[in-house]
C-alpha cells in the first residue's frame, strides 16, 4: 500500500461492493477502515462476518465516518441516495466522492452533491466478481495524486486498472471492456455450438472452449508481441488454422468489432442523457 489507508465507505452492498471490498481486504487494506451501508441487513451481516468490515443500514452514518465515499447503488437510485447524503452529511466537499454507477456523468453528481466536490468515476466490469476485472478510471480536475493512488489500489484488488483522459474515453472503455465479456461469451458460445454441430456434447465442447479462451488470454498477457503476431504464430501457412481464420476474415471480423464498439459507445452516450 503506497498511500495512508483512508476511511472508505461503500454506499450499497451489492455484488460489486462485495467483490471490491473482498479484494481490498484480501490485498491488505485495513478492515477497520472500511464501512458499508445497505438498506437490507443480510448482505451486511455476511460482509461483517466474512470480511470484518463495519456495517450500517444508515448511509449517512457510514458516509460521516469516511474520507472516501464510494457510491455503488443502481444508477436509477443515485439521485435520491445523493440527495439524502447532501442533506445529512456535513463536509462532503472535504471527502473524495467515487462512483461506480454506469452512465451518470460527473457534472450530474455536482448537481446532486454540490459544485465543490472532488471525484473519481470508475467503470468496473463483471469479471471483477471473480477478481479478473478491467476497471476504467477518470478523475475530475480537483482529485489529487493521492486520491488517484488510493482508488487505483482499491480497484487493483479485483483486477487491472486503466486511467483514461476524460469521460468520453470512459464511454469507449465501457464499450470495449464493460460490454466486452458479453462479446467474448457470444463468441465462445458460437464456438461451442460449432463443436456440438459436429457431434460433441455440450459439456465437453464448453470445456474445450473456455480453457482455450483462458489459455489465449494468459498467453496474450504474458507476451510482448502484438495480438496479430500471436495469431500468426499459431497459424501455419496452408494448415487447418489458416483455413479457419480465412472464414473469419471473409466475414470481416474487424468490421464486426468496430461496428459493435461504435454502437455500444453511442448507446452509452444516449444513456448518459437519461440522467
Ligand atoms: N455488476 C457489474 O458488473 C457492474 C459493472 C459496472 C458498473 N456497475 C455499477 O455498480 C453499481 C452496483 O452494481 P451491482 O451489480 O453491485 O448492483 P446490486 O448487486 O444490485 O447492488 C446494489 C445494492 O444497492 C443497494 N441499495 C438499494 N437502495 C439503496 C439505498 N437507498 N442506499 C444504499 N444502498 C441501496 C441494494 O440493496 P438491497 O438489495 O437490499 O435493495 C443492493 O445491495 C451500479 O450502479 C452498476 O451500474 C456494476
Amino acid at each position: 500500500m503506497t498511500t495512508q489507508p483512508r476511511n472508505i465507505a461503500f454506499i450499497g452492498a451489492g455484488n460489486m461492493t462485495q467483490s471490491i471490498v473482498g479484494g481490498m481486504v484480501a490485498s491488505g487494506y485495513p478492515k477497520e477502515k472500511v464501512f458499508v451501508s445497505n438498506p437490507s441487513p443480510g448482505k451486511l451481516e455476511k460482509m461483517s462476518i466474512e470480511l470484518g468490515v463495519t456495517t450500517s443500514q444508515d448511509n449517512a452514518e457510514v458516509a460521516k465516518a469516511a474520507d472516501v465515499i464510494v457510491l455503488a447503488v443502481k444508477p436509477q437510485l443515485m439521485a435520491d441516495v445523493c440527495a439524502a447524503l447532501r442533506d445529512e452529511v456535513p463536509g462532503l466537499d472535504s471527502k473524495l466522492i467515487v462512483t461506480i454507477a454506469a452512465g451518470i456523468r460527473m457534472e450530474k453528481y455536482r448537481q446532486y452533491l454540490g459544485d465543490n466536490i472532488r471525484m473519481i468515476r470508475v467503470m468496473p466490469n463483471t469479471p471483477s466478481l471473480v477478481g479478473k476485472g478491467m476497471s476504467g478510471l477518470v478523475a475530475d480536475a480537483y482529485a489529487t495524486a493521492d486520491d488517484k493512488t488510493c482508488i487505483t489500489e482499491a480497484f487493483d484488488g479485483v483486477g487491472a486498472t486503466l486511467w483514461v483522459a476524460d469521460e468520453d474515453e470512459l464511454d469507449i472503455l465501457g464499450a470495449v471492456a464493460g460490454s466486452g465479456p458479453a462479446y467474448f461469451f457470444e463468441f465462445m458460445a458460437s464456438l461451442q455450438k460449432a463443436a456440438v454441430a459436429l457431434g460433441f456434447d455440450r459439456d465437453k465442447a464448453r470445456t474445450m472452449v473456455q480453457q482455450t479462451a483462458l489459455g489465449a488470454a494468459e498467453m496474450a498477457i504474458a507476451s510482448d508481441l502484438e495480438l496479430e503476431e500471436l495469431r500468426k504464430q499459431v497459424t501455419s501457412k496452408g494448415g487447418s488454422t489458416a483455413k479457419g481464420i480465412e472464414q473469419y476474415q471473409a466475414y470481416d471480423i474487424d468490421k464486426i468489432s468496430a461496428d459493435a464498439v461504435k454502437a455500444a459507445v453511442q448507446r452509452n452516450q444516449e444513456m448518459a442523457k437519461l440522467f
